[in-house]
């Protein structure tokens, strides 16, 4: 059986909406647009912070695991202490990922829910593990210890789906090209002061800004998630996705404000005989 027919079934369960909606809509009160978003999806760091953070208790614990298994009793208490740092380090990994999920929808949000399900089951038995090692009860401490080491392998392998087959938290504009030398891509008088215009350079759509004698332009579709950056507000040189409301230097594509953690891919826009020509920013400097 190939092992990923089981997020691909969980894609298609179509009454986990109906709690995703309910848990999504706890999350975006819990975690709503501003700093404390941005600091979870890692907008500081100029990368997602869940795919970081995950690290940190599923190592400790898979350490924990191991020392149970050939450590013996003279490392319960590293055990222990292993067990207890995978737990605290769960709790920002759990909330930044709660965070990036909020954002999803469709298949991916039905594949994260259950990933984070997965997830809390296995947070659940580590508390249990620890308790019992507490009391000296090491034999039921490593017992709950493989129950949520089961657990949390189920929910890393939806993790991993939902990063390698279904892109979320993947730059969305990775495989966007863009043309290396200038293109014409329409006439001057389509793009008006202010107001985002969208042209085709080559099957890859970009974001066109009129900016005084100058244009200025940027891939149209969000790093974030896709989201099309023409159809939101230009203001202070800066435009706004209608989908999550991440803001973009127009300048530049640096992210201004998240939950985006990439910039957008800067593109050069010019003007000639009346037509607005535009190419590649990073390709044309190569
Ligand atoms: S798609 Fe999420 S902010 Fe643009």
């Amino acid at each position: 059986m190939r092992l990923r027919r089981f997020p691909e079934a969980i894609e298609g369960f179509a009454f986990l909406d109906s709690p995703s909606d309910a848990v999504s809509k706890v999350v975006g009160r819990a975690v709503p647009a501003g700093p404390f978003k941005d600091a979870l999806s890692g907008t500081w760091l100029g990368h997602a912070l869940h795919p970081l953070l995950t690290d940190l208790p599923i190592g400790f614990w898979t350490s924990a695991w191991m020392l149970d298994i050939v450590g013996g009793k003279r490392s319960a208490p590293a055990a222990q202490k292993l067990v207890a740092l995978g737990i605290v380090t769960a709790i920002p990994t759990a909330a930044s990922g709660a965070s990036d999920w909020a954002d999803t929808a469709g298949g991916e949000k039905r594949v994260g829910l259950v990933h984070g399900a997965a997830n809390s089951v296995a947070l659940a038995a580590f508390v249990a593990s620890y308790l019992h090692r507490r009391r000296g009860n090491r034999a039921k401490g490593i017992a709950w210890g493989w129950l949520g080491a089961a657990a949390a392998t189920a929910g890393g392998h939806l993790g991993g789906h939902l990063i390698e087959a279904l892109g979320v938290g993947v730059d969305n504009t990775v495989f966007e090209a863009g043309p290396q030398d200038w293109l014409d891509v329409g006439a001057t008088t389509e793009a008006v002061e202010g107001s985002p215009h969208l042209v085709d350079a080559g099957g890859v759509p970009v974001l066109v800004v009129r900016d005084g004698l100058r244009l200025v332009a940027v891939a149209d579709r969000c790093t974030h998630r896709g989201g099309p950056l023409h159809e939101g507000p230009v203001e202070g040189g800066c435009v706004t996705c209608p989908w999550h409301g991440s803001v973009f230097r127009l300048e530049d594509g640096e992210v201004e404000r998240g939950p985006a953690a990439l910039p957008q891919p800067k593109y050069e826009a010019r003007e000639r005989d009346g037509r607005i020509e535009v190419r590649r920013f990073a390709l044309a400097q190569g």
